[in-house]
């Protein structure tokens, strides 16, 4: 079906090539920070093979793709350098095949299915509140990102595995995870990329990083097997049957359901604190009242979900961190039939990449869109926001099945955090971006803490050993 529509507008690209030059030298973050900045709201990119990247980072170009015409715009292709990775699940899986894994795994994350999760979220936050107290009030530094990521793994360990993800096990697997993901970033920007059975160094490190997460996704799924951690998102998996077939999820369906919400379920959210800790270095104001919240919360106690009525303010400045610096800035998807957004024709076969970094920051739906103000999410503030100028966690029925899960972990790391210490960053530290499709820091964030002042005695939460 041919349909009406400019072209879009965007740089011209070199034969057989595209802009793949461009990707290589500037990333692909400044890629498309740059494409909109100078070609608008709708823009694309050329590349190899004659197919065009089209870049959309306007609300109603969003509605379109993630709502009203979601059928046109399919994860497909677009989704292989992933699946190199992760194989077929809940992310990368389409149809039927994917309709069964969400609901499989919805329950699991329902606010009713995440306030069971909240005591294990706590004893984990608990555990490394105190092992922080142990090592570093003195005032040295850390390395905070490494600290978060160790964090957020341990929760998604315990609450959805129900084993412990710690120690060397997952330190490796976090180190896999890295490479695996900046390998395949580099190889959806290549002009050619040689499968993964071609011994090149790259890809040699590619399979080297994937023996390491399938040997640790798969002694995981062994303690699970073996009885260790009932009712979890895991257990329900090893029992599940598919209503079509009655058949259970194979050893490999398994293995890859279990890599991606591993995967899925601790980079984003500990990316999500990291750039929190970030923001709240350079805005004091929004810090001081972050910690007066913190201490009035009541927190530490049992967590239940009204805990999180008690810290607005917290979910407000992640919200604002979450506009600002999203942990994912692209939602890409294949365009099965061609279309129009915004007046441009958009192809059959190309990639359509909403750039959420770029819409986060829109003039037209922001006001002073490059200041921090959590002002912003204020519930009455919240209204007036065009539903689709704001998508940390994209929106329609592929949106985030984990934001809950991540909202709620990351309010209470940040009170419990916050009672205990106040997280010195160095503001004029320059700010290197990992090449990643994760929206994040690279090579680690330099912090130190001051203890605060105990203001309910030292027994703040029941600490582990961790
Ligand atoms: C701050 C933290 C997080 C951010 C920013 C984030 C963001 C996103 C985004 C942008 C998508 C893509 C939606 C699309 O393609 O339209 C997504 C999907 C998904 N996320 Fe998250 N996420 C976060 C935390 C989590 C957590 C904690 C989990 C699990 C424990 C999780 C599991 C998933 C899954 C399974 C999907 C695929 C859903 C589907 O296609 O049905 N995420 N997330």
């Amino acid at each position: 079906m041919s349909v009406e529509g400019r072209a879009l507008p965007g740089p011209p690209g070199i034969p057989v090539l595209g802009s793949m030059l461009t990707f290589a030298r500037r990333g692909v973050f400044d890629t498309f920070t740059k494409l909109h900045a100078e070609y608008g709201d709708f823009a694309r990119l050329r590349l190899p093979g004659g197919k065009i990247a089209a870049a959309i980072a306007h609300p109603d170009g969003a509605e379109r793709i993630l709502r009203e015409r979601r059928h046109n715009y399919i994860k497909g292709p677009t989704y292989d350098p992933i699946r190199l990775i992760t194989g077929t699940n809940l992310v990368t899986a389409e149809g039927a095949a994917w309709a069964w894994r969400r609901r499989l795994a919805q329950p699991a994350f329902t606010r009713a299915g995440v306030a069971k999760l909240l005591e294990a979220m706590g004893s984990c936050v608990d555990a490394m509140v105190e092992r922080w107290a142990r090592r570093y009030a003195d005032g040295r530094p850390f390395d905070l990102q490494r600290e978060l990521v160790a964090l957020t793994m341990r929760i998604v360990g315990r609450t959805l595995f129900g084993v412990e993800l710690a120690g060397e096990g997952a330190e490796s697997s976090g180190r896999a995870f890295d490479a695996a993901l900046s390998i395949v970033h580099a190889r959806g920007a290549a002009s050619v990329a040689l499968p993964l059975a071609i011994p090149t160094p790259s890809n040699l490190r590619l399979r080297r990083a994937l023996a390491t997460l399938h040997q640790e996704v798969e002694a995981i799924i062994a303690r699970a097997r073996a009885g260790e951690g009932q009712d979890t998102l895991l257990s329900a998996l090893l029992h599940a049957r598919d209503p079509e077939t009655g058949a259970a999820l194979d050893a490999i369906q398994l293995r890859d359901e279990v890599i991606m919400l591993y995967l899925a379920g601790h980079e984003t959210t500990a990316t999500l604190l990291t750039w929190t800790f970030w923001a709240l270095a350079r805005a004091p104001e929004a810090m001081e009242e972050l910690l007066a919240e913190a201490d009035r919360s009541g927190d530490p106690g049992p967590v239940t979900p009204e805990l999180f009525e008690s810290l607005p303010w917290t979910r407000q400045v992640l919200q604002e961190v979450l506009r600002l610096h999203p942990p994912a800035p692209l939602v890409p998807r294949t365009v099965v039939e061609d279309d129009v957004l915004g007046g441009y024709r958009i192809p059959a076969g190309a990639h359509a990449v909403l750039h959420v970094y770029t819409l986060h920051r829109h003039p037209e739906f922001w006001e002073s869109p490059a200041a921090f103000r959590p002002e912003r999410f204020a519930d009455a503030a919240i209204s007036a926001q065009h539903r689709y100028a704001y998508l940390p966690f994209s929106a329609g029925p592929r949106t985030c099945i984990g934001n809950t899960f991540a909202l709620w972990e990351s309010q209470l790391a940040l009170a419990r955090i916050l009672r205990r210490f106040v997280v010195e960053l160095d503001p004029r530290a320059p700010l290197r971006l990992a090449a990643s499709t994760i929206h994040r820091p690279a090579g680690g964030v330099t912090a130190r803490l001051r203890s605060r002042p105990a203001s309910d005695g030292a027994t703040r939460g029941a600490a582990e050993p961790a």
